[in-house]
């Protein structure tokens, strides 16, 4: 079984590239330097050319707020470039597992979305993401749609990590504590795509998957100053601000907690809670840190 991968250099990506895959699939990682997503051309002719069984795109324009003055750049990658991996896959009878995101919704709902509730997105990012996905359901029934949010990990660009970092510049920091949600790691989002990668009854259609439970972007933020802190981190004041306090280009859903029961209940997939799942990777973040600083 030959698996392709779009992405392989992002926060999933790297989770992907860590996963342990049965002995008979060849996964390949195709890097940007060999396939621009913005090449829609040259998307074709790979899958074309390598015929895998299975492509996963880990890969995005995932600037939310820039994404409101580049709006061209984020249709391009995040809504025609899946549509032309749907395309190709027609054309090769591969199956594509696609991720998208919770910022499909509006946010307006108080109880957890399930995948067939209405969208609504308040940005570029999200508009772009959501015609993706409609583009890959009108070009291919083979394929899977895999909405997660919050995503964080030990390494690439995430609030995790920005968190910690301006906790040692700063004595407080200010987070909004009105946007509901649920943090995600992208070790778990790897996990689920190798999972239906490899299921050998593959169901079509749209899933959630995030981290069980929810929580807020300040008690995301308390959560990881806690478990700094049990390492010997000297945490800041976190101080709980409205959306309202801290405007952004794009506008954000203050409630995008996503259901994700579907999948566990087709895909066999269980959340951890996302508090649970958030410790070792602060320790990570934390312990890299650390080497770096003494190797200087
Ligand atoms: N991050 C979140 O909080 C979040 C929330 C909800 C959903 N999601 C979705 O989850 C998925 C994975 O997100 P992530 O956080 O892992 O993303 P990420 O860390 O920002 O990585 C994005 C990946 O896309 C690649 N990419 C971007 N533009 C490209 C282009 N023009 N050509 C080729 N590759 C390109 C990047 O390659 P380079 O390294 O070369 O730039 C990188 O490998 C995405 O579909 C995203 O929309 C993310």
């Amino acid at each position: 079984m030959r698996v392709l991968v779009f992405g392989g250099s992002g926060q999933v990506g790297q989770a992907l590239r860590r996963e342990v895959w049965p002995a008979d699939v060849e996964v390949s990682f195709v890097p940007r330097s060999q396939v621009d997503l913005a090449d829609l051309d040259a998307i074709a002719m790979c899958i074309g050319k390598i015929a895998p069984d299975v492509v996963i795109n880990a890969a995005a324009y995932t600037a939310v707020d820039r994404a409101e003055n580049e709006p061209g750049q984020a249709y391009l990658v995040n809504a025609f470039a899946p549509g032309a991996m749907a395309a190709a896959c027609a054309r090769v009878a591969a199956f594509l597992i696609h991720i998208s995101t919770d910022y499909v919704f509006d946010g307006a709902s108080t109880v957890p979305y399930v995948e067939a509730d209405p969208v609504g997105p308040l940005g570029v990012y999200g508009a772009s993401k959501l015609a993706g996905e409609l583009l890959i359901r009108e070009r291919l029934p083979d394929h899977v749609i895999l909405r997660t949010a919050w995503v964080y990990g030990a390494t690439g660009n995430n609030f995790l990590r920005t968190m910690l970092r301006l906790g040692r510049e700063r004595r407080e920091l200010r987070v909004v504590v009105d946007q509901h949600g649920s943090p995600t790691h992208a070790a778990e989002i790897a996990s689920a795509l190798r999972s239906i990668a490899v299921s050998p009854a593959k169901r079509a259609g749209t899933f959630h998957l995030t981290g069980g439970g929810a929580t807020t972007w300040h008690g995301f933020a308390e959560a990881i100053f806690e478990a700094a802190a049990e390492l010997g981190y000297s945490s800041p004041v976190v101080a709980p601000i409205v959306t309202a306090d801290y405007p952004t280009p794009a506008r954000r859903p203050l409630h995008s907690v996503l259901d994700c029961r579907r999948i566990d209940k087709v895909y066999g997939v269980h959340r951890p809670s996302w508090r649970a799942s958030l410790r070792p990777v602060v320790r990570d973040v934390l312990r890299a840190e650390h080497r770096a600083s003494t190797r200087e």
